[in-house]
């Protein structure tokens, strides 16, 4: 550029001034943009890869545990307090006070990996001169901020009791306070029935609803009972494998194409002892010690474990990747030298998942009922460890045993390859990305310049965060939208990609935002979820060519696939575009190279996710305020004039068909005239 002095160069900055000002009192008389965008509809660019969006599930927030796992008690095995008695019971309490009753922990279990035992030493009877109230005394359990128990619903309690006496025990669901009874039943048995451990089973109808209720253990007669391992379950179940069904419907919905699991800072542990381990997970519920996630910090039952993960994954269609631990957690790192037997516990973890039935591990998982090999195809070494001491060469001995044992399987690094070349062999690096929505949808263009050689990228978390996403804002949902654009457009590099964290009770709010919030009860999808749907036609689908020119480009960005729908034998072409801006835009959308007539008129639609505030949440009084709006496009066509809206992501839906078939459609049509 010239560079101008004096006189002349101050009457330019007038005049430029003045252009300034000028143009600003137009925009401000009228702020709509005008854009348009030219879709290439023959020419193909690649097929989008199979696995692009997925879930990933961490147990963080009682995700789990008072989560998608729907087990009703809490801390059920008594060992949440630790292994040396006596113990915190913590969340059971007595029902009945000191004069009656006595709670206490010992360690007469007869499960060896839990070996506490609840002791409820009952001093009053139902004669005599210390009578019990009219209830009955014993204890009760409030799951996980109560339970969720509801009319004509039927409940499965298990649990395992002993005692020197016959025992007279009721068994039953109740109100908070314990004051109105829900469901309940009782459990005689004889002296001799109960000498030893005796596991009991009882099924439960609900006669009322209490969302907050309770399970209650009470007698009137004196003694001493044990209890251990007390379970409450409602009996129906996704696909009846313990998920809670609403909230995996909610997954569903997004048709992820991999789950990973089970974290997350999770997998790492703030120290090793207290990290996940796989095979603590696994066999009868009742034998699974428990363990104290210190990162998220809140004990887990471990009724969800590494099978049940596996099992989620399948029953959603979803390929499951395994996040292993590699040795190192926050605060501790084993050294490579001895990190062997942690590779060991690895390969086990696989042969376990898709070993056959005859092998070792396999044989472990036909014995928990699931004969045939899970469809294990993606393991990820840790959790952003890359910068830790020991993380390479602790990789590097995972990499080549899961390589050397299962050639097929992909393996993750948590070292980032997006703009410098790793340093070890991959398949797919992890990229994870928390920030402010501005940078989040500027970073649609972020894998615009990686290298398409070397390994793919997993963007395994990201998420705006901070005071842009609330508690779930609009604002944050159109900023990941705008990203996931750009991940669609870089589906040759990234081949996969998840939102986190997934789910929140709201009880404990351990990360903020999240994509699916809940309580015992209710649940509803943040922006952040609704704006996923958008893309589940996505994975597997072909990506089309697009140019956008706008007078404010920064703002927008687009994206247009196309895919065959079996079931309803048409094709879609899909053009997403997510206008960031506070001004409507007025979009000229032309798409070349399709067959003259060939866009249905009646069922192509519009789709809108847009509100009045960007700040604008959903809530448990409000789960619908921000969520996407469908409409029937009635401009469909080859060329539209369509209006997006100030800050909204919006979806074009395009339902093609041959020649043929639009005149087998149309005759149709005319038919009925
Ligand atoms: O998604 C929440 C946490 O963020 C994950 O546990 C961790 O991987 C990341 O730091």
């Amino acid at each position: 550029m010239g560079s101008c002095k004096g006189r002349l160069c101050f009457l330019l900055y007038v005049i430029l001034g003045l252009c300034g000002l000028y143009k600003s009192f137009v925009v401000g008389a009228d702020t709509n943009q005008t854009a348009q965008l030219f879709v290439n509809a023959s020419q193909e660019l690649w097929r989008i890869p199979e696995t692009l969006f997925g879930i990933f599930f961490e147990e963080i927030n009682h995700a789990g545990a008072g989560g998608i796992w729907a087990e009703l008690v809490s801390n059920r095995g008594f060992e949440a307090g630790g292994p040396n008695t006596p113990s915190n019971i913590d969340p059971w309490s007595p029902v009945g006070n000191l004069s009656y009753i006595i709670v206490s922990t010992d360690r007469t279990s007869c499960f060896d990996r839990n070996k506490v035992a609840l002791r409820m030493e009952v001093l009053c009877d139902s004669k005599g001169s210390n009578i019990c109230p009219s209830g009955g005394v014993g204890i009760y359990n409030p799951g996980y901020w109560g339970m969720n128990i509801e009319q004509g619903k039927t409940y499965k309690v298990v649990l395992y009791v002993r005692s020197l006496d016959s025992v007279d025990i009721v068994v039953s669901f109740a109100s908070s306070d314990g004051s109105r009874t829900l469901a309940t039943d009782h459990i005689r048995l004889t002296a001799s029935d109960v000498l030893n451990w005796k596991k009991v089973e009882i099924l439960m109808v609900a006669q009322s609803t209490d969302h907050n209720a309770r399970l209650q253990l009470t007698t009137t007669k004196k003694g001493i009972i044990w209890f251990d391992q007390v379970s409450a379950m409602p009996l129906d179940t996704y696909k009846g494998h313990g998920f809670r069904k609403e909230l995996v419907d909610m997954l569903a919905r997004l048709k992820p194409q991999f789950i990973r699991f089970p974290g997350g800072c999770f997998v790492e542990g703030e120290w090793l002892r207290n990290a996940f381990r796989w095979k603590e997970t696994i066999g009868p519920w009742e034998e699974r010690p428990g363990h104290f996630g210190d990162v998220w910090m809140y004990w887990t039952d471990d009724g969800l474990g590494y099978l049940e993960f596996l099992q989620l994954a399948e029953d959603l269609g979803a390929l499951p990747i395994w996040v292993f631990n590699n040795g190192i957690s926050h605060n501790d790192q084993v050294d490579t030298s001895t990190v062997f037997p942690f590779v060991q516990d690895v390969l086990d973890s696989i042969e376990f998942a898709r070993g056959d039935p005859n092998s070792t591990w396999g044989s472990v998982r036909a014995a928990m009922g699931h004969p045939e090999p899970f469809d294990l195809r993606y393991v990820a070494a840790g959790n952003e460890d890359c910068w830790k001491k020991n993380y390479r060469g602790n990789y590097i001995e995972f990499y080549n045993a899961i390589k050397n044992a299962y050639p097929d399987i992909n393996i993750i690094s948590n070292c980032d390859g997006s703009s410098r070349k790793l340093d070890h062999p991959a398949d797919l690096y992890d990229f994870h990305i928390y920030t402010s929505a501005n940078n989040m949808f500027s970073m649609g263009h972020q894998f615009d310049h990686t290298s398409r050689a070397g390994p793919k990228a997993f963007v395994s978390e990201y998420a705006v965060t901070g005071k842009d996403a609330g508690t779930g804002s609009l604002l944050a949902g159109l900023a990941e939208a705008g990203f996931l654009i750009g991940i669609e457009r870089n589906s040759d590099v990234v081949h996969m990609a998840s939102y986190a964290p997934l789910f929140v009770n709201t009880n404990d709010r351990r990360w903020n935002p999240d994509a699916i919030v809940f309580n015992s009860w209710q649940q509803y999808g943040t922006p952040s979820y609704w704006m996923q749907t958008f893309f589940r036609e996505s994975s597997g689908a072909t990506l089309l060519n697009t140019t956008l020119q706008a007078s404010s480009p920064s703002s927008l960005i687009t994206s247009a696939i196309t895919w065959d729908d079996p079931v309803g034998n048409n094709n879609y072409l899909r053009i997403k575009i997510v206008n960031f801006g506070s001004s409507i835009v007025n979009l000229k959308i032309s798409i070349d190279g399709l067959e003259p007539n060939s866009i249905v008129l009646s069922g192509s639609t519009k789709v809108v996710l847009t509100s009045n505030n960007l700040m604008d949440e959903n809530s448990f009084g409000a789960p619908n305020k921000v969520v996407p709006i469908t409409s029937q496009l009635q401009t469909a066509g080859k060329d539209m004039d369509v209006v997006l809206s100030p800050r909204s992501f919006t979806s074009f839906d395009l339902i093609r068909t041959s020649d043929l078939r639009f005149k087998e459609v149309e005759s149709v049509h005319q038919s009925f005239i």
